[in-house]
C-alpha cells in the first residue's frame, strides 16, 4: 500500500497502541493482505476516526519488516517496526516479563534488566516519532495501554499544543508493589504527560495518584496532580476510572442469529448433550487463575459433587505470548493437569473436559456462550475481563450463570454474578456448585439486570466519555494556566 501523501501532518485525531486493529491475511491470490481484528476498542473507536481524519499507530505484526502507511476502512494505518531484538527486550521482557507481572501482583516474579528498560525507552521514542510525524497543530492523541507509558510525557515535551489522554488496560498496582520497580519515577511522569490518565477501577486511580505524590514531587487534590516547580512538564494530570466495555448490541444481535443458534445446539449434541456444560475462555496466561479452575473442577469430579457423566467443561485457552519462559511452563502445568482430569474421569463415550488450545472467530465465541450454562472467569488478577461482558450479552435469553472472579475489573459492574475468590479453592467449589444448580428464574433475575447495566455501558460510551473529559480540559490548563 502506497503512502497517501496529502494525509502527512494532517491527523486530528490519533490512536497509539502497540498493535494495530489488523491481522494479516494471505489473499485468495496469493497475496498478502491485512483484515480488521475484530477487537473492541476499534469498533469503538471507528466512528470517531471516520469524523475526524483519524490515524492508528501500532505495530502490525511482522518480525522486521519496515512498511509503508496505508488506509483500511476509513483508518490511516501507520505501522512502526519491530525487529527480532525489539521483540525480545521490549515486548516479550520490559513489557511482558516486567510490567506485565508487576502490575498483576507479582502472581510470577517480574524481572528488572536494564538492557529490557533501555529498549523499552528506545521504542517507546520510535512510537512518539511517529504520532510526531502526523499530528496536526492541536490534534487529540490516545496511547493505550502499558507498552506505551513514556509516549505521553514523550509528546508532552516535543508538542505542547497537543491534548494527550493515556488508557491503561491493565490494573495499575498498590505503591508497595509498583516501589519495585527501578524506574519508577520515569513510569511515573511518563504517564503524568497525558492531560487524561484513564483506568479500569478506582482503586487503580487512587494506586496511581498516590504513587505519583509518594515517588515523584506531584502534589495531588481530588483527581488532579500538580507537577512540582521545577519539572520540565507543567501540565496538570487528570487520573480517574472509565471501565472498558463491550459492542453489546453487536453481541446481541448475533446471539439471536439462527445459524449461531444452531450451531450452539449442535455444540451441546457433539458433546453428548450432557446437563450441565461449563465454559473458560481466556488468553493461555497466568493471571486467568485456569489452574486454580481445574484444581476446583478436578476436585468436584474426584468428590462426585459433580457426576462426571452429567457435566462437560469447555476450556478454550489461545495461544499468547508463547517465547516468554512463564507462558511456556504455564502451558506445560495446565495441559498436566487436563491430562489428569480426563484420564482420571473420561470413558469411551463422555469427556468431563474438552481442552482447545486455540482461536475462534467471534461468531463460534457467540455459539459457545450460547451452549453454555456457566461461564468461569476465575482470574487471579484482571483489568477488567470482556469475556464477562460479551457471555452475559450473548444471553439476552436470560439463561445461564456468570461465575466471576472479585479480583475483576468487571465485578464492579456485574454484581449480579456469582462472585469467587479464586484462591479460596473449597469456596469456589462451592460457587460453582450453586451456579450449576442456580434455577430458572434466578439465573434470569440476574442476566437481565447485567444485561440492563451492559445495555447502557457498552464500549462506545467509554469511548465517548472518555474522549468527552479529555476534551473538556481546558488548553491552558496548566499550573499557570489555572492560577
Ligand atoms: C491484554 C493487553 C493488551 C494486549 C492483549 C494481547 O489485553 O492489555 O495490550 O494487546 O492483552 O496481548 P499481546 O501481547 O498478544 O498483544
Amino acid at each position: 500500500p502506497a503512502l497517501n501523501p496529502k494525509t502527512e501532518n494532517s491527523y486530528d485525531f490519533v490512536v497509539v497502541a502497540n498493535r494495530l486493529p489488523v491481522d494479516r491475511i494471505t489473499n485468495p491470490d496469493g497475496t498478502q493482505g491485512f483484515q480488521r481484528s475484530p477487537g473492541g476498542l476499534v469498533t469503538a473507536l471507528e466512528p470517531v476516526m471516520a469524523s475526524s481524519e483519524g490515524a492508528w499507530v501500532g505495530w502490525h505484526g511482522g518480525i522486521g519488516e519496515e512498511l509503508e502507511s496505508f488506509d483500511k476502512d476509513e483508518i490511516h494505518l501507520v505501522p512502526v517496526p519491530l525487529d527480532e531484538d525489539d521483540l525480545s527486550l521490549y515486548y516479550e521482557g520490559f513489557s511482558n516479563s516486567t510490567l506485565w507481572p508487576l502490575y498483576h501482583d507479582v502472581i510470577v516474579p517480574p524481572e528488572y534488566h536494564r538492557t529490557w528498560w533501555d529498549r523499552y525507552k528506545k521504542i517507546n521514542q520510535r512510537f512518539a516519532d511517529a504520532v510526531l510525524k502526523i499530528a496536526a497543530p492541536n490534534a487529540t492523541v490516545w496511547v493505550h495501554d502499558y507498552q506505551l507509558q513514556l509516549v505521553p510525557q514523550m509528546l508532552r515535551l516535543a508538542r505542547p499544543d497537543l491534548k494527550i489522554g493515556f488508557f491503561l488496560h491493565i490494573p495499575f498496582p498498590a505503591a508497595s508493589l509498583f516501589s519495585q520497580l527501578p524506574w519508577r519515577t520515569q513510569i511515573l511522569q511518563g504517564l503524568a504527560g497525558a492531560d487524561l490518565v484513564g483506568f479500569q477501577r478506582e482503586t487503580d486511580a487512587s494506586n496511581f495518584l498516590r504513587c505519583l505524590r509518594r515517588f515523584t514531587g506531584y502534589s495531588t487534590k481530588g483527581d488532579v496532580a500538580t507537577p512540582p516547580a521545577d519539572s520540565d512538564m507543567q501540565n496538570l494530570c487528570r487520573a480517574n476510572a472509565h471501565p472498558i466495555s463491550i459492542d453489546t448490541k453487536t453481541i446481541a444481535k448475533l446471539s439471536r442469529d439462527p445459524q449461531i443458534i444452531a450451531r450452539a445446539a449442535q455444540i451441546r449434541h457433539e458433546l453428548g448433550n450432557p446437563k450441565t456444560i461449563m465454559l473458560g475462555v481466556d488468553r493461555l496466561d497466568y493471571t486467568k487463575g485456569i489452574r486454580h479452575r481445574l484444581k476446583a473442577y478436578g476436585e468436584l469430579l474426584t468428590d462426585q459433587t459433580l457426576r462426571a457423566g452429567d457435566v462437560c467443561l469447555i476450556q478454550v485457552a489461545s495461544p499468547s505470548r508463547e517465547n516468554v519462559e512463564s507462558y511456556m511452563e504455564l502451558r506445560d502445568q495446565v495441559e498436566l493437569m487436563v491430562g489428569q482430569i480426563t484420564g482420571q474421569h473420561d470413558t469411551l463415550s463422555h469427556t468431563t473436559l474438552r481442552y482447545l488450545h486455540q482461536s475462534y472467530p467471534l461468531r463460534e465465541m457467540i455459539a459457545m456462550y450460547l451452549a453454555a450454562d456457566v461461564l468461569l472467569v476465575t482470574a487471579l488478577r484482571d483489568g477488567m475481563n470482556l469475556v464477562a461482558k460479551e457471555f452475559v450479552a450473548a444471553h439476552q435469553d436470560g439463561r445461564g450463570v456468570l461465575v466471576l472472579s472479585e479480583y475483576t475489573g468487571a465485578a464492579d459492574q456485574l454484581p449480579q454474578a456469582v462472585l469467587v475468590n479464586p484462591h479460596d479453592i473449597d469456596g469456589m467449589k462451592a460457587k460453582i456448585v450453586e451456579a450449576v444448580q442456580m434455577n430458572e428464574s434466578e439465573q434470569e433475575r440476574r442476566m437481565k439486570r447485567m444485561n440492563r447495566q451492559l445495555a447502557v455501558n457498552d464500549v462506545s460510551k467509554w469511548s465517548n466519555d472518555f474522549l468527552a473529559a479529555l476534551a473538556e480540559i481546558n488548553a491552558a490548563s496548566s499550573v499557570h494556566g489555572s492560577v
